[in-house]
């Protein structure tokens, strides 16, 4: 294997499971445990590795020298793109929606010091960047260039997934994790045992889409997912008082830090299906804390 990517991955770190214990479990005789995928890296946390790690071989199999994606300017996917090529000595080039801010973002001005070629495009153009998919899709793309979709959702990324689920040695009746491509969810769906249940929790509205997309990327019918569209909190990266005040008295109450895109939506939701009995009593739930937390910079919280 390349060298620089094996010297990469031994800076990782396990992620650990732990429990939480509150009042509203109890009372609803609900075991909840968070699998703490933000402590895989400082940089590169969460999903992000367990996606990329594979399509990052890949690529460096292929002999690329230039990976290219897309992202927002905030986004968690560039951003951990951008430290893996840094590490690895690959070039990159970022598409950034709409146009370029000034200052630019806590996240952009990592990509720019990493050397992220940042291109600002139209929204339509984004849109347009939707449509390709495969590594080699790209229009006009050169020799030694690999191109990642949005949120790395490839069928590739579902490998790296499998990985975190494989990882969990205790007994459990449900797994959650929160939506923006559903990549993270389809992985999880192959991976995990057809006795357990997986719920997603879209950070988006209008997300119907997603259930059309994980079917594509699972390729082959499961029974045993659902989509949650009901706690996007009026769109993606958009809070409301009560999500907001939810985060702050679960990292308070626990110590666990959480972003209000992905993670704090999806336990803010699950908490309501608890305190509305959705689960029955003595269910196990393993919901999974996808990192992301270097997108707290710019927030007002
Ligand atoms: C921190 C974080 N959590 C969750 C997600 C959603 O993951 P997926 O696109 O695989 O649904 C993303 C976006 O990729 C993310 O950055």
């Amino acid at each position: 294997m390349n060298t620089a990517l094996l010297a990469l991955e031994q800076t990782f770190q396990a992620s650990s499971l732990e429990r939480i214990d509150d009042a509203l479990l109890n009372q609803h005789d609900i075991e909840l445990w968070i699998k703490r995928d933000d402590q895989l890296h400082p940089i590169i946390s969460g999903n992000k590795w367990r996606k990329l790690k594979y399509l990052i071989r890949h690529a460096l199999e292929r002999d690329a020298h230039t990976l290219i994606s897309m992202g927002g300017a905030y986004s968690n996917h560039l951003h951990a793109l951008g430290f893996v090529g840094k590490m690895l000595g690959l070039q990159t080039i970022g598409y950034i929606r709409g146009e370029c801010p000034s200052p630019l973002t806590p996240t952009l001005q990592d990509l720019q010091d990493w050397g992220m070629d940042l291109r600002f495009i139209s929204r339509g153009d984004y849109r347009q960047l939707r449509h390709y998919h495969g590594w080699q899709d790209l229009p006009n793309l050169k020799a030694r260039q690999y191109w990642l979709p949005e949120g790395g959702a490839q069928p590739l990324a579902l490998k790296g997934i499998a990985e975190m689920i494989h990882e969990i040695n205790i007994p459990y009746d449900w797994l959650c994790v929160p939506c923006g491509t559903g990549t993270s969810l389809a992985g999880m769906i192959k991976a995990a045992s057809n006795t357990v249940h997986l719920l997603g929790f879209a950070a988006l509205n209008h997300a119907e889409f997603l259930r059309a997309d994980i079917a594509k990327l699972i390729a082959i019918p499961f029974y045993n997912w659902q989509v949650n569209l009901d706690y996007h909190c009026g769109g993606f990266a958009k809070t409301t008082p009560a999500l907001l005040d939810f985060i702050n008295t679960f990292e308070q109450r626990t110590g666990i830090p959480l972003e209000p895109i992905y993670t704090g939506k999806m336990l803010y939701g699950l908490y309501d299906l608890i305190a509305n009995n959705y689960f029955p009593l003595g269910t196990k739930i393993i919901a999974i804390h996808t990192g992301g937390l270097q997108g707290n910079r710019g927030l007002t919280r």
